[in-house]
This record gives structure tokens, sequence and C-alpha cells, in this order.
């Protein structure tokens, strides 16, 4: 058979080998810590959608709530001149990368894609350093939400709390009831989320002078002494086993009707639909009382790496798929976020989703719209860390409220 091809066949077989080891090489290798059963389910829409561009996935997971142990696993992969293609990241950790000069460039497919035009500026500062793209955002989180047990809040009466008073009010019934009031797990980042709500309940001027401005006279008064005491209250509702608890369990609690709520990102959404609860049906969502019409939100971004030169057009795909209008849609209705885009139609969102987009739209409007402390979108993980272990402390009982606002003043100074 062989003497019959000719010479051009033979360059066509080649060809085709060729095409077919470039294809199989075109990979990408994500580190992430979407892990839970909702997170995960998110990612294998990301999965899908570059496979079915031949894009294979090399998946890097470091499990943990809120990226801290992803950041220390990163760290070291990077140190050892080994980083990977992409990685999930929050905020001002991407910019801390940019400084170093370990990120890559999208500009090429920023442009040509017009994402200037279709992105939030919000989030524009985070995606560009020096004013080139190094991240592609893929979906908008915010943290000042609550998930309540629809059958548990029947039973309490059924109102949806409007303020402070009528939280604790609604705590007490879900104790009544024999339920955890509040599921929560005993995590640094998870008692800071709730912390995110709580300070925002004092208004948009209070959390803004607190976590954007630093400010120490607010940092360290009497307000930020209310919302401690607010946290102190709120621990009082929690079970006796939350120490360490992961978020997505704590979520379970909810689902299962063990608990009556939990106050937590709309990430939690992604752990009711994955458990096949509706929204009005089987849980509430809500903004936590008292903060309704403010956002306080996190993107996540796959940051892009510098990588070899052959791995780049994987990257700059990667990039491109993220931010198509038809995957921003589909993702973010799995995951509980909103798009990472302007133009996305809201028609697949569940009412959740709906809500997320149009707080969203409006808290842009109307300068409501801040970064979350506890998500790394308010300060570098340096000030983000030294919150974080004042809030915790406090939460655990080791500081008074009156402690834990010296400190807190203190502790920022020391660490902007
Ligand atoms: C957030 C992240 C979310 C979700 C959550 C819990 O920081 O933005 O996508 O994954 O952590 O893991």
């Amino acid at each position: 058979m062989r003497k019959f091809l000719t010479t051009t066949a033979i360059a066509a077989v080649m060809m085709t080998m060729g095409g077919l080891a470039a294809k199989a090489e075109e990979g990408v290798e994500v580190l992430h810590w979407w892990t839970s059963g909702g997170e995960a389910a998110a990612l294998d829409v990301l999965k899908k959608d570059l496979e079915s561009k031949g894009i294979s996935w090399t998946d890097m997971p470091v499990a943990g709530g809120g990226g801290t142990e992803a950041m220390t696993v990163l760290r070291a992969r990077v140190t050892a001149g080994n980083a990977p293609t992409a990685v999930q990241m929050l905020g001002f950790d991407i910019l801390d990368w940019a400084k170093e000069g370990a990120l890559g460039n999208l500009d090429e497919v920023a442009a040509a894609e017009g994402w200037d035009k279709v992105i939030p500026t919000a989030l524009q500062q985070f995606s560009k350093y020096d004013g080139h793209w190094i991240a592609a955002p893929v979906n908008v989180h915010s943290t000042n939400w609550v998930w309540i047990n629809k059958a548990a809040l029947d039973a309490a009466g059924g109102k949806e709390p409007a303020n402070w008073d009528e939280l604790v009010a609604l705590l007490d019934k879900f104790k009544e009831q024999g339920l955890t009031p509040v599921a929560h797990g005993g995590q640094a980042w998870q008692d800071a989320t709730i912390f995110d709500a709580v300070v925002l309940s004092f208004g948009n001027d209070f959390y803004k002078k607190a976590f954007i401005d630093l400010d120490a006279e607010t940092l360290g008064g009497a307000q930020m002494k209310e919302a401690f005491d607010r946290m102190a209250k709120l621990r009082s509702y929690v079970d006796d086993n939350f120490s360490g608890r992961d978020w997505n369990l704590a979520s379970a609690m909810v689902i299962e009707g063990k608990a009556g709520l939990q106050f937590m990102g709309d990430w939690a959404k992604g752990e009711f639909i994955k458990a096949g609860k509706k929204p009005g049906a089987d849980f509430v969502c809500m903004r936590f009382p008292g903060t309704q019409g403010s956002v306080t939100f996190n993107s996540d971004q796959f940051a892009m790496f510098k990588v070899a030169d052959d791995k780049v057009p994987a990257q700059l795909k990667m990039a491109s798929a993220i931010e198509s209008p038809v995957f921003q849609s589909a993702f973010n209705v799995v995951k509980g976020s909103a798009p990472a885009r302007t133009d996305v139609p809201d028609t697949d969102f569940d009412d959740c989703g709906k809500k997320a987009i149009k707080d969203l739209a409006e808290a842009n409007t109307n300068g409501s719209l801040y970064g979350s402390m506890a998500h790394g979108h308010a300060n570098p993980a340096s000030v983000k860390n030294a919150i974080y272990d004042v809030v915790t402390r406090h939460f655990n009982g080791e500081l008074t409220s009156e402690e834990a606002v010296t400190e807190l003043a203190a502790a920022v100074e020391a660490a902007k």
C-alpha cells in the first residue's frame, strides 16, 4: 500500500498528524478553590466549554472557602518557577501579582471583543494593571445576603425581617422551633463575611469610612463597638459545633431544615440549587436587614500568569470563552452569581439571580456598590488579614467589643 501514497498524500497525512498533536497539546492548568457541590457544578460548565473548543483542562483544586489556602499554594508554585496558566483570584490579590510582574497580557483578546465597554468599571479596577488586561472576570458575587429555610420562616410567621430587631425576633422564633437559628462555620473568612453585612447595615458611609477609607476614628469608634455587639449577639445563635465547619456544610443545615438561616454570599445559592431546592418554595434569599439597595461585591477572576509562548494561545482562548455572553449566563446561573458583563440577559436566572443582577446595576448607578472587605475587594491581603484576626478573636469570645474596636483600629493602622 505504502508505495502508492503520493508525496502530496504523505504531506497531507503528516499535516493532519501535526495538527492533531498541536491540538492535543493545547491545554490550561487551572488553580482554584471551587470544591463544594455547587462550585464544582459551576466549574464543570467552564471545563466542558473549553473541552468543546479542544482545550484540555488540568485541574489544580485547593479546598478552602474564600481561597486563603489556594493563595498559599499559589505562592509556593510561583516561587518554584511553575505558575499555573490561570488562577481563580479575588480583587487586590490580582493587583499584587501584577505588581510583581507575574501576570500575562490579555489586551489582544480584550480589544477584539470590546471588554472595556461591557465589563463594569468596578471589576476593571482589578482586571487591569497599568492599563493592560491581566485577568478575566467570571462573575460578580456579593456578601450581604441571607439564605432562609422557607418552612422555618413560614412557621415563624412568614415575614422577612426588615431590620435588626426583626432579625433577632426571627432568630428567637427559630430557637423555639428547636432549630439552630444561625448556620455558621467558624473560619476567619466566614466570620468576616458576616461582619461585612453587619457593618454595612449601619449605612453606606460607615462601611466606606471603615473598610475603604480605613478611617481610624470609624474603626475605633462607638458605632463599631455596636457592630461588634451585634456580632456577639449573632454568635449566641450558632450551635456548639460551629468551629472550623466548612461554609457549604452550614448551607446544608439550612437546606435540610436543621437550621433557620445562613448569612453568606450568593455562592450559597449554588448549594441550594445543586440540592434541587427552589427559591421562593424551599428557600428565601434576601439582603441582610438594613442593607437593601447596597451591595458589597466580590468578583472571581481568572488571573492569567506569564507562561511559555506555546501555552499563550490556549490561555487567550480561555479568557475569550469566559467572557462570552452565552457562557456568562450558563455559568452564573449555576454558581449563584451575577454575570461579569452588563449585557447578559437575566432570562435564564431564577428570582434570586434576577435580584442579584438588578441590585448590582442599581447599586452601581446609586454609588452604593462597595468592594467586600471579607473577600479581598476593599484592601490588600495584609489589611484584610489584620481585620480577620480581630473579628475572629472577638467572635470566639477572646475579646470584648471594647477591646475589639481598639485592636481593630491599631491592627489596621499597623497593616496599611
Ligand atoms: C469566595 C468566592 C466564591 C466562593 C466562596 C466560597 O471568595 O468568590 O466564588 O467560591 O469564596 O468558596
